[in-house]
């Protein structure tokens, strides 16, 4: 894999690397913060009864008022402003007029283009009392992002974030879903390179300072095969067991990595007052 500097490159892929400068890091900051602050409105929205209908029509004014597009707006022919992924729905889920119910986990997935840089992110949010197992996939599947996060570092190779999900989820007999994955982000949706969930230490392309991709693991808690449902974009889980989603969009430093998608108000994952 080789690299090139964002700045002179296509607005396209073109087979290598992006490395962003500065500015594109400035952009995905704000691009990011926006993305992040709709989420935080649909934290103090979602709850029994809300359709997810509702809440992408919540983030689609969001956008609007703030000089954004959803980024999946007829993306491919997809007609929404979000993805909603309740339960087994592991991801593009499509929102409809169904309320959700007391005991629901759902993922909300929200990319924001603002002046042409994309901020891409996504929550799991409990509807109500979830059960404990529930409660424990959300733990486990926030936990292996950081993990994932935490392991990046100019120098080191895009397997490093693989192998840490990877290495941190098993263990608890939850799977790593393998057939999507993180990729390239800045002024486009979806570039080079593939952030596989899962991998060996050491292995892909290495880490360079000014790259900028998404980190968004899918976890089972029974195996890790999906299939697609005839609407062409439902994903679900094949032995229809629980599965969970977070994302961030991240930049990698001289030092480590930045995150554009962090929580302004502190709602990073739902938090269980049983405790685990
Ligand atoms: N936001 C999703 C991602 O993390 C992509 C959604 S594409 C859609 O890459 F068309 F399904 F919305
Ligand atoms: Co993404
Ligand atoms: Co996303």
């Amino acid at each position: 894999m080789s690299y090139v500097e964002a700045a002179g490159a296509p607005l396209r892929k073109t087979g290598h690397i992006k490395l962003h400068g500065p500015e594109g890091f400035a952009g995905m900051r704000r691009a990011g913060q926006l993305a992040a602050q709709a989420l935080d409105l649909i934290h103090e929205m979602v709850g029994p009864g809300v359709t997810t209908d509702a809440i992408d029509n919540v983030v689609f004014e969001f956008a609007m008022d703030h000089g954004a597009l959803p980024a999946t707006l007829m993306y491919r022919g997809y007609r929404k402003s979000v993805c909603t992924s309740i339960n087994h729905v592991v991801c593009h889920g499509i929102p409809n007029d169904k309320p959700l119910r007391e005991g629901d986990i759902v993922n909300v997935d929200i990319t924001l283009i603002l002046d042409g840089w994309y901020g891409d992110s996504s929550r799991m949010f409990a509807v109500g009392e979830i059960p404990r197992r529930a409660e424990r996939l959300l733990d486990v599947t926030y936990e292996s992002m950081m993990r994932g996060i935490a392991a990046i570092r100019p120098g080191g190779h895009v397997g490093d974030i693989g192998a840490a999900i990877q290495d941190f989820v098993e263990p608890f007999h939850m799977s790593v879903v393998r057939d999507f994955c993180g990729h390239g982000v800045g002024q486009l949706f979806h570039d080079e390179p593939n952030i596989v969930h899962v991998g060996r230490r050491g292995e892909g392309p290495e880490l360079l300072p000014g790259m900028i991709f998404t980190v968004e693991p899918m976890i089972n808690l029974g195996r890790p095969h999906v299939k697609v449902l005839s609407d062409g974009w439902t994903a679900v889980t094949r032995d229809r067991s629980l599965s969970a989603q977070f994302e961030h969009t991240v930049g990698v430093t001289e030092t480590g990595c930045e995150i554009f998608t962090l929580s302004p108000k502190g709602y990073h994952k739902p938090v269980f007052s049983s405790g685990n």
